[in-house]
């Protein structure tokens, strides 16, 4: 049953009319999904496919599936090591210019989430293992795969908080927030970890970070209005979803690691969103009427378009991911929408008002 959703909608129209070229831009990739049964593996129709496939993702966007799936044996680095059967599908595909992945605060290159690529080697994983004992070697694999992205997220966001201490040392920040911030890098280190440790459960086989590729040089805003506007973005806006969404999952997750992992997770991205708010506080200070203007400019671009929430994990039964900490959707929207109405949003017009009032 195909889903009626604005973009599979749109897709569907513009390909009637023979206009799918046009617009369906990007450049070719390939997109796999897990199949139910490994021992007969088949593939969802194009148009099903469609439907779990087109959309956001971390750091790219999937505008159209341009052919039928095959079924390949694919290697997955947190694996056992033989390959896999997945369902691949021939896709085009165009990297974010916006970032708009919510994971805790990205590592953004030039607007791109940028992570290491996972490799096959021990070294990072340290905490509780989940059991896995009831669980399919194919929800395994989901469960892998959702984990091992988590935790090389984890792991970017150091580098983040790296960049940020930079940056704020740059623009002659306050001791106290040097000091979180330092401390909110050693928290992802944490979470990274123990990420990594669940992966690798799932997977049975080693995981961790490969090179973090950081070019030349890493650029250093000391623009105190659009640090203003980064900050709100990342941290008031990204880790307040996040704690929430961590919080929720953490609710519904039976499993005794993914439980407290999440736990965790939901009280560290809640203090390191507070941390965004004073950081947030100190920039408006220092930045005057050009700061305000960011800010402002951002609220109503978080009014009009919303977070667009890209970690879903889909594959398997929700139920079974559920127990293993992998949100619904529906909680999912449901977390971000409160975040938004409820914490966010009141808490930046307090703020706004606060600053514009010392102001007159
Ligand atoms: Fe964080
Ligand atoms: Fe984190």
């Amino acid at each position: 049953m195909t889903l009626i959703e604005p973009a599979s909608l749109r897709r569907r129209y513009l390909l009637a009319l023979a206009l799918g070229p046009l617009v369906a831009c990007g450049t070719a990739a390939t997109e796999c999904l897990s199949v139910e049964d490994t021992a007969d593996p088949s593939c969802p129709t194009e148009a099903e496919a469609s439907d779990l496939l087109l959309g956001a993702k971390c750091g790219y966007t999937v505008n159209a599936v341009t052919g039928a799936g095959t079924i390949e044996m694919v290697d997955i680095p947190w694996d056992t090591g033989d390959a896999i059967p997945q369902c691949c599908f021939p896709t085009l595909e165009v990297e974010d210019t916006i970032p708009s992945c919510v994971v805790g605060r990205p590592f953004l290159d030039q607007g791109v989430i940028k992570t290491a690529p996972a490799a096959a080697r021990t070294g990072w994983a340290r905490g509780r293992r989940p059991d896995v004992r009831r669980l399919t070697r194919a929800e395994r694999a989901v469960l892998a795969r959702a984990w091992t992205e988590d935790a090389l997220i984890e792991h970017a966001s150091v580098a983040a908080f790296a960049r940020t201490t930079l940056e704020l040392m740059a623009v002659g920040a306050p001791a106290d927030l040097l000091a979180a911030v330092q401390a909110a890098a050693a928290d992802e280190v944490r979470h990274a970890r123990l990420s990594f440790a669940l992966a690798e459960r799932y997977g049975a086989a080693a995981v961790s970070p490969g090179r973090l590729q950081l070019g030349a040089s890493v650029a250093i805003e000391t623009d105190l209005a659009r640090l203003a506007a980064t900050t709100f973005r990342e941290g008031c806006v990204g880790e307040t979803v996040v704690s929430l969404l961590s919080a929720r999952a953490a609710a519904a997750a039976t499993d005794p690691a993914a439980k407290a992992l999440l736990t965790l997770v939901a009280h560290d991205e809640a203090r390191h969103a507070e941390l965004a708010w004073r950081t947030l506080s100190w920039l408006l200070q220092e930045g005057g009427a050009d700061a305000l203007a960011a800010v402002e400019a951002e609220v109503l671009g978080l009014l009009a378009n919303g977070v667009r929430l890209t970690q879903i994990t889909t594959g398997a039964d929700d139920r079974v991911l559920a127990a293993h900490g992998r949100i619904r959707p529906a909680a999912a929207m449901m977390a971000r929408d409160q975040a938004i109405a409820e914490v966010i949003l009141p808490c930046v017009r307090a703020l706004l008002g606060h600053v514009s009032a010392r102001a007159a």
